[in-house]
């Protein structure tokens, strides 16, 4: 899809429809939305008097060749509560569209923001939902659906004064739905069209058109390095592990003293639990178990265009978790890279397994602040659902930082205990720690403990997104499949650290 700022008033674009969205309240036209009703002869308000119009959130209200408009629909999706309409909102309400048009066969588009709407923040939004509404996963269909894109969108309501914004705003909301997209094709390749090794071949054509520094070590180079940990998982397979170290480099060299921020995502290409194995039903769904280390390679992608003032590290370790002839099994002990011996009670707790050598190795290349993303466990779903991600972290400060960053940006995060107990519950017998929790309950805190025991005394948060990296049944504003979780929190993130 092309997305342009428009130059004529929105009731004179020629498109197959225009979009624009209305509050929810007594009588909801106002503003830029009277103007239009206006132009449609009092349509909009008349179906508001009947009740039909209400303005509630996702609500689709469509028109066909009204008259007055150049443009063969007008559609006008409810924005809800003018009082909780934020960036998120108009995001959502911008995908619903594109997805609702596209279904009708609808190709051009235009779209015609609020009379509060015409900053750049807005525009962001609307390319940014516009972008990710539209996105399908439908690679491996041998008749696509017609049609297949919506090609052009043209936004209306920044001319003038407003251009500039208009245009910084659209330029954000590409980039930022890029790399949301990207993250969002990786996690929705099957196991077989993505090993480790093609995961780290996409990630090198990735760095290659972004001009990004990458190293991809091989299972000889992990041996070297020690790295036990992931090693051991990737032992039950065939396919080799490979870690990923993706590098952006600001051009003006920062303050010696100046933060470096590593991004360490985890990358289990397929998860059937090793010799620990999983039930069979729903089992496909861990072809998503790499959606971590997906989503720091798209923060990565989106760093190269918005170029921030700090150094960033994503580290991704990449491994299939399989029951081959040569698995750990359960009792194995495993020396990390650390050097920290761990008994492996459960080969399916193996996400903190890989986390433990590639946290290590990311303040071993110097990071000053650490943020992993990672399916990491059930109990997150449990706790949680598909609402929102679990967020645990070492540092307070640190920790704060980035759920003020997620809120701003629109992503859901809710602080999660890491408490010392939770430490005293991955005591072992025989080694330093296991890898699951002893007794019960509390899985994603266990889970949390079990990394920071590899992070040291550098500031570290964890995001567990068992439940937010997938959504199961397609939504208003959303495809089935990958979502790209923490792709626009950790983006943020990197562009205000100081
Ligand atoms: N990738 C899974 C986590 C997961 C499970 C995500 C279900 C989404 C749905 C992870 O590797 C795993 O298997 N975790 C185990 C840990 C347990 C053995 C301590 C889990 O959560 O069951
Ligand atoms: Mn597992
Ligand atoms: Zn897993």
């Amino acid at each position: 899809m092309e997305i342009t700022l428009a130059t004529q008033p929105a009731a004179e674009l020629e498109a197959g429809a225009l979009v624009t969205y209305a509050f929810e309240k007594e009588k909801p036209i106002e503003g830029a939305l009277a103007e239009l009703d206006k132009a449609v002869g009092g349509a909009l308000g008349r179906l508001a008097d009947a009740r039909e119009l209400t303005g509630k959130a996702l609500e689709m209200t469509l028109l066909h060749y009204p008259k007055g408009i150049k443009a063969e629909r007008l559609l006008v999706v409810g924005a809800g509560k003018k009082e909780k309409f934020l960036r998120a909102e108009l995001r959502k309400l911008s995908a619903a569209a594109a997805r609702f048009l596209k279904s009708r066969s609808v190709r051009k588009l235009a779209f015609a923001a609020r009379e509060d709407d015409r900053t750049a923040a807005a525009a962001e939004a609307i390319a940014e939902g516009l972008l990710l509404g539209e996105y399908e996963s439908d690679l491996y269909k041998s008749e696509k659906k017609e049609p297949q894109a919506i090609d052009a969108a043209l936004l209306a309501g920044w001319d003038g004064a407003a251009r500039s914004a208009g245009e910084q705003g659209l330029a954000r909301g590409l980039v930022l739905a890029g790399a949301q997209n990207f993250a969002r094709d990786l996690g929705n390749e099957p196991s077989n069209k993505l090993t480790p090794k093609m995961l780290a071949a996409r990630a090198e054509q990735m760095a290659r058109d972004e001009d990004l520094d990458i190293d991809v070590f091989d299972e000889k180079k992990l041996a070297e390095l020690k790295m036990g940990a992931l090693l051991s998982v990737a032992r039950g397979s065939v396919e080799p592990p490979r870690l990923i170290v993706v590098t952006y480099t600001p051009e003006k060299a920062p303050a010696a003293n100046a933060p470096v921020l590593g991004l360490v995502g985890k990358a289990v290409t397929f998860d059937t639990g090793g010799i620990s194995i999983k039930p069979a039903a729903n089992m496909e769904d861990m072809k998503f178990d790499m959606c971590g280390g997906g989503a720091m390679l798209g923060v990565m992608r989106a760093l190269a265009h918005f170029k921030p003032a700090i150094k960033v590290i994503a580290v991704v370790p990449a491994t299939e978790n399989m029951p081959g002839g040569k698995a750990q099994k359960p009792g194995d002990v495993q020396i990390a890279m650390s050097g920290k011996s761990i008994e492996v009670i459960n080969t399916d707790a193996e996400g903190r397994l890989i986390l433990a050598d590639a946290l290590y190795y990311a303040k071993q290349l110097g990071c000053t602040h650490l943020v992993d993303a990672a399916t990491l466990t059930g109990a997150i779903v449990v706790a949680l659902a598909g609402v929102n991600t679990g967020v645990f972290g070492s540092d307070e400060q640190f920790t704060e930082k980035v759920l003020a960053v997620a809120k701003a940006a629109g992503e859901k995060f809710w602080p999660m205990p890491l408490d010392d107990e939770y430490r005293d519950m991955i005591k072992s017998t025989i080694a330093d720690i296991q890898n699951v929790g002893s007794g019960k309950g509390g899985g994603a805190s266990t889970g949390a403990a079990f990394l920071r025991e590899f992070t040291g005394d550098t500031p570290w948060v964890h995001l567990d997104i068992a439940g937010t990296a997938w959504v199961n049944d397609a939504k208003a504003w959303s495809a089935k499949g990958a979502t790209g979780v923490a792709v626009r929190t950790l983006t943020e993130l990197a562009m205000q650290l100081k």
